[in-house]
């Protein structure tokens, strides 16, 4: 088939790349010309694992392009809109600058029997609102929400948990769904739960689903706050209560909380949304969920502070990770950032790692000092924070080699995910998040 992927951000990028790759001709349109000319050379403009191979298949195969050229649209039957919806500069709400302008510069090339999916995450009502300029051209307008997770997003892509397709009830709904249908056949005919809803459904499935990861992350974090008052241990909490298949393991990673481009910013939206529906109190846990969420940051800087005896002033603090989560080089609202800078602020010397992040990261916060080897950046360290569980920290950092490098012996695990035992057997004071 022949669609075209407005937007080549993260998720358009990856959705270009991967629809290729299941044998559709593709073009990816966005009006970031260095974005096209990377992604024209087959070079992915991000790290995500796989999106790289993808890309450059596609390319020498003829069957994806990137263009700047919204025209180019016109030879598609199925456009797929998958552009930002950031947070507003002056408040909770979602900025749909970027969703209106696309479907708007789409219009022209659009030809009756076309099928428009929104991708992007919008607040509910949002369909509806474009709708009636879409169905003027003869297209039909479908919410079909993207799950994919940051470091997984081609398998996330190609390989759905379930797909999901908001329709208007009638013919041409159905038909939309049909073509959708035909658009993911693999995963389809592999038995993929394929659900056909209404469009607001569709809408709010995807930011329900954020919504409740978020708030599992936090509930588990608000455990780890009292376990911190009670001598408890949160990770064992989390363990005991995970093997309740209702509860369920994942996601209950006590640490420094979540971050990323879409978890923070998609739960202010819905909450901005539901105020505006006059039904802010059905969500008004969601600002409580951000609340804790940022409180663990603060945890994290007391934790070092604590650990230095109250004096961080030109300590030297090696700060293990820079990306919102391993897998990935985002820094968008990343909490380990956040610990690094704030510790920056109180006058340690930050001395900051990561496998993939460095340059976004330093983009970002140049006041930052960065080191990409591993062992150099803990060379003479006062004390070491963990705030990306990378593996490179995680499994493979052994605290004997650690102690052989550094001068104190204090590690704060933001994470939870180094091995507290082992590192205190090595001679290390070890804090951990939630953990006596
Ligand atoms: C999230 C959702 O998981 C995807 O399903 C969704 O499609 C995507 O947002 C989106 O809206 O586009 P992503 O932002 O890639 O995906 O990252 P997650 O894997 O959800 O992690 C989010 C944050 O939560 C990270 O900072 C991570 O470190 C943190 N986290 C995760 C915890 O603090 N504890 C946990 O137990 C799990």
């Amino acid at each position: 088939m022949r669609l075209s992927v407005i937007g080549c951000g993260y998720l358009g990028a990856v959705h270009a790349a991967a629809m290729a790759s299941i044998g559709h001709d593709v073009v990816g349109i966005d009006v970031d010309q260095r974005k096209i000319d990377t992604l024209s050379q087959g070079r992915a403009p991000f790290f995500e694992p796989g999106l790289q191979e993808i890309l450059a298949e596609g390319i020498a195969s003829g069957r994806l392009r990137f263009t700047t050229e919204m025209s180019a649209a016109g030879d598609a039957t199925v456009h797929f809109v998958g552009v930002g919806t950031p947070q507003q500069k002056d408040g909770y709400a979602a900025d749909l600058t970027y969703v209106n302008t696309a479907v708007d510069a789409l219009l022209p090339f659009l030809s009756p029997g076309d099928v428009v999916a929104g991708k992007s995450t919008v607040p509910v009502g949002t369909a509806a609102e474009l709708a009636p300029r879409v169905e003027a051209t003869g297209a039909t307008l479908v919410w079909n929400p993207e799950f994919l997770r940051e470091g997984w997003a081609v398998l996330d892509t190609v390989d759905p948990d379930r797909l999901v397709v908001g329709v208007t009830p009638g013919e041409a709904g159905e038909r939309a769904a049909d073509i959708l249908r035909e658009v993911y056949h693999p995963a389809v005919a592999k038995g993929t739960p394929f659900i056909v809803t209404d469009r607001p459904t569709a809408e709010l499935v995807k930011v329900a689903a954020n919504a409740f990861l978020a708030t599992k992350i936090s509930f588990i974090n608000a455990m780890a706050e009292i376990a911190e008052v009670t001598g408890a241990d949160v990770t064992q909490l989390a363990d005991a209560i995970g093997h309740d298949v209702r509860i369920g393991r994942r996601f209950l990673g006590a640490g420094i909380g979540f971050g990323g481009g879409c978890l923070p910013k998609d739960i202010r939206a819905f909450a901005a949304r539901a105020e505006e529906l006059g039904r802010g109190e059905s969500v008004g846990f969601l600002r409580e969920v951000d609340a804790i969420n940022l409180r663990r940051r603060d945890r994290a800087v007391d934790l070092v502070v604590q650990a230095l005896d109250g004096a961080v002033f030109e300590k030297r603090i090696t700060v293990l990770g820079a990306a919102f989560k391993p897998h990935s080089d985002d820094i968008r609202d990343s909490p380990a950032l956040d610990v690094a800078v704030r510790l920056h602020g109180l006058g340690a010397t930050v001395t900051v790692t990561d496998p993939a992040a460095i340059d976004n990261a330093r983009r970002m916060h140049p006041q930052l000092t960065y080191v990409t080897d591993r062992d150099e950046a803990l060379t003479g360290a006062d004390a070491v924070i963990l705030v990306t569980e990378w593996d490179e920290y995680r499994r493979e950092l052994d605290p004997g080699h650690a102690s052989s490098l550094t001068r104190g012996r204090i590690v704060v695990d933001g994470r939870n995910g180094l091995d507290a035992a082992a590192w205190r057997a090595a001679g290390w004071t070890y804090y951990g998040m939630g953990r006596p």
